[in-house]
């Protein structure tokens, strides 16, 4: 048998995920993810593009400081000012890499950078010489590659290759490409540049075709050893490659491929969810791997099928991506000890014992309304601590809804302001929206509300309700998450969560708005 090469995953949920509109994460929720990712086992983290913001600075730096067994990579563009910055924000980091990138098709050189070939190429290689300053472990991109001219983008890649990029990655930045072509420029590409093997070739491809998890399989075919994808495929406009389609295609169809990653892949629905609940983007049912009904069997034909032989229907083992099979988990009499090790079953460490009490305490609160508590009650419970333990201006302290057919709801609330409470009141059109009019009532928050989802946590009428709202100011974009038994009170800790963001001086600009 022959040995099987190592597949590299480069995730970049928190640099092209964030990229989405509205996905904006702080920087705490980027660590929370990238521990995440961490333990998934990903070879590579782009934890954020250092330039565009102090935030993003701030958050890759975090990053940084905390992944020990990931590799943490910043992305630039080939400016000195980018490339600075990133090896800064990565100072601290155990193995860092910086990402650099110049557009190489004739679209983007002549209407966005109006620049001729020869001075892309030049900024590129001065761009690589200027990362290895900062590290041996360089990337570059020539963004744009699925609509240049190949005879340019050999010239390019020779180039910057010999300047010191350990990896060249090829995007198809707008999701044009389809997969045998795009399988064959990789092939190409390996073959015509001189210096190939002194670099591993990459591939970062959009979904705007659908076709960026098959785009990025063929590509392997043809000799790409490291595929750049997100979680739940999250990403600019319509996403790049999901990273749990690639790793689980891979692993499944050993027979085509001829490399192997070293994902831990029970750890995919934990990340899957993590990554939902912060940004507020729901999975969608029938997502593959990660979505609710991905493992569920609903006609009768299939499930008889199932019952006799499971491979009859099913390809992969549900327990493998992590779904687990016995969802009830704990009750009114688990102990903390069962708690903890549950918690721990699912990727979460406690920083200290006085967060695993928090904790302790909300799940003894939530087990007294919730008879059965289910793996996704237990991650909602620390999602809702974590937020609390933040230093929050703002908190509730008590809610009183009337709502009646006939009558216009109305909302009482209290909350702490800077630690001085303050009564509030407001009438709506619904429950919902007299609570967060009595919220801005004390808060003034100046926002515009631009997302407001509900999401059951698990099934049953008694099952929490997870509340995610998004809010805007001058171009900022925060997302706010809230869990309760009570959809009512959960919406109004999501908005409170939201504000608190706002209100964060620190707090990030996303992206997308900030000024580079
Ligand atoms: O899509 C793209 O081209 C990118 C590059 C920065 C790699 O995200
Ligand atoms: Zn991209």
């Amino acid at each position: 048998m022959t040995q099987k090469e190592h597949l590299i995953i480069f995730d970049t949920t928190l640099r092209d995920g964030e990229q989405s509109p509205g996905a904006s994460m702080t920087r705490d929720e980027k660590v929370r993810i990238a521990k995440a990712l961490e333990r998934l086992r990903v070879d590579v983290i782009e934890a954020g593009f250092p330039i565009a913001s102090p935030g993003d600075f701030e958050a890759v730096k975090a990053v940084a400081e905390v992944i020990r067994d990931s590799r943490v990579c910043g992305l630039a563009r080939a400016l000195d000012k980018d490339i600075d910055r990133a090896g800064e924000a990565l100072a601290g980091a155990a193995a860092p890499r910086i990402h650099t990138f110049i557009a190489t098709s004739p679209i983007h050189m002549e209407r966005k950078l109006r620049m001729t070939p020869d001075q892309v190429v030049a900024q590129a290689v001065h761009a690589v010489q200027r990362a290895r300053r900062y590290t041996d472990d360089v990337e570059f991109s020539p963004e744009d590659a699925g609509r240049s001219e190949i005879d340019f983008l050999c010239r390019v890649l020779e180039a910057v290759i010999a300047a010191g990029a350990r990896t060249v990655n090829i995007p198809d930045t707008v999701g044009y490409n389809v997969p045998f072509q795009f399988g064959e420029l990789i092939r190409t590409l390996i073959e015509r540049v001189p210096n190939a093997d002194q670099a591993v070739f990459s591939v970062h491809c959009h979904n705007d075709l659908g076709l960026a998890t098959a785009n990025s399989l063929a590509a392997v075919r043809c000799g790409a050893r490291q595929v750049e994808c997100t979680i739940n495929g999250l990403g600019e406009r319509a996403g790049n490659a999901a990273l749990e389609e690639i790793v689980m295609a891979v692993r499944t169809r050993q027979d085509h491929f001829a490399c192997n990653t070293r994902i831990d892949t029970t750890q995919i629905v934990n990340c899957s969810r993590l990554v939902s609940t912060i940004t507020g983007f729901p999975v969608q049912p029938n997502k593959a791997i990660v979505g609710a009904n991905a493992f569920a069997h609903e006609s009768g034909i299939h499930q008889d099928g199932v019952l006799k032989s499971r491979e009859t229907y099913e390809i992969m083992r549900a327990e493998d991506v992590g779904w687990s099979e016995n969802r009830m988990v704990l009750g009114k009499h688990s102990g903390r000890n069962a708690f903890r090790a549950r918690l721990k079953d699912l990727g979460v460490v406690f920083d200290s014992e006085e967060d695993l009490n928090a904790t302790f305490a909300r799940f003894k609160d939530l087990a007294d309304k919730k008879h059965e508590i289910f793996d996704e009650d237990l991650q909602a419970l620390v999602s809702d601590t974590t937020l609390e333990a933040s230093n929050e201006r703002v908190k509730l302290v008590s809610l009183r809804v009337c709502s009646e057919t006939g009558e216009t709801p109305r909302a009482d609330l209290v909350l702490a302001m800077d630690g001085e409470e303050e009564p509030g009141t407001a009438i709506g059109s619904g429950p919902v929206d007299a609570t967060f009019k009595a919220i801005e009532s004390i808060v003034n928050s100046g926002t515009i509300l631009r997302l407001y989802s509900v999401n059951a946590i698990t099934s049953g009428t008694d099952a929490q309700g997870e509340v995610t709202v998004r809010l805007e100011r001058g171009g900022r974009i925060v997302n706010g998450q809230g869990a309760d038994t009570d959809i009512v009170v959960a919406s109004a800790k999501a908005y409170i969560n939201a504000c608190n963001k706002i209100l964060h001086p620190r707090e990030r600009a996303h992206p997308q708005t900030a000024d580079v």
